[in-house]
């Protein structure tokens, strides 16, 4: 019997799903071991997209962690034609800063700059700014939350969005030497540590990243055959 094209489509679905790799957006090594921390529990593996560092980039200027997601996971989308690409947008939303600093965490001391450094130069500087705005408040004036928007992009369309959120304190001083960006300032109280004294395993289960990322995998289990 020759297989038709709903057949055909269904052993795709399936041999993808037994394959079960997921193209990122993204070559942050943080943001890719937060994902294959999270992924490794339900036998998934991360890859970031082919060559990507020398893909053409996308600004990323809108005006919420969604927008810019979207932005990311459409432009990346079109240069993977017929993949499912995730794209992340996130950052760290302070209480007493009014949700500061927001779509600029990866850029805060560097606002109004022409030129931002690299992601290992700025991330201590953004992190010495934060200090310096918290200067002096007490520990029950320091709340703050990580937030992960993770867009799913195919063929330059977006097909759905999925967040996340993980909420803490901002310490007086930093602790822990794993993670990246803002980990060693954010404290978790669940756990009594910083994002940067967990295992990706452990921040895999409790992060904003970690928790867009199971919204999506149950979004991607039982979404219908890629058509
Ligand atoms: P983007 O999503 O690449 O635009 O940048 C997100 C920025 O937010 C990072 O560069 C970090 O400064 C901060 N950030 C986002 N998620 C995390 C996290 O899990 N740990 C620490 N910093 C984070």
């Amino acid at each position: 019997m020759i297989a038709g094209p709903c057949f055909c489509r269904e052993l795709e679905r399936v041999n993808c799903l037994a394959m079960r790799r997921v193209l990122i957006a993204s070559s942050n090594p943080g943001k890719l071991r937060d994902f294959s921390g999270a992924a490794a529990e339900h036998g998934i593996t991360i890859a970031s997209l082919p060559d990507f560092d020398s893909l053409p980039g996308v600004r990323e200027d809108g005006a919420t962690f969604e927008e810019n997601a979207r932005k990311k996971a459409e432009h990346y989308s079109r240069l993977a034609p017929g993949e499912i690409v995730l794209a992340d947008d996130s950052g760290l939303e302070v209480d007493a800063l009014g949700g500061k600093p927001g779509v600029f965490s990866a850029r805060y001391a560097f606002i109004g700059s022409v030129v931002v450094p690299d992601r290992t130069d700025a991330d201590p500087l953004n992190n010495k700014l934060l200090l310096g705005d918290l200067d002096g408040l007490p520990e029950d004036r320091r709340t703050a939350r990580f937030v992960c928007v993770l867009a799913a992009g195919r063929d330059g369309q977006t097909l759905s969005t999925f967040h996340g959120e993980a909420r803490g304190r901002i310490l007086h001083a930093p602790r822990g030497s794993g993670g990246f960006g803002y980990d060693p300032l954010f404290f978790f109280p669940a756990l009594g540590k910083t994002f940067a004294e967990l295992t990706p395993e452990e921040k895999g289960r409790v992060s904003h990243r970690g928790a867009a990322f199971r919204k999506f995998l149950q979004w991607y289990e039982r979404r219908p055959p890629l058509g």
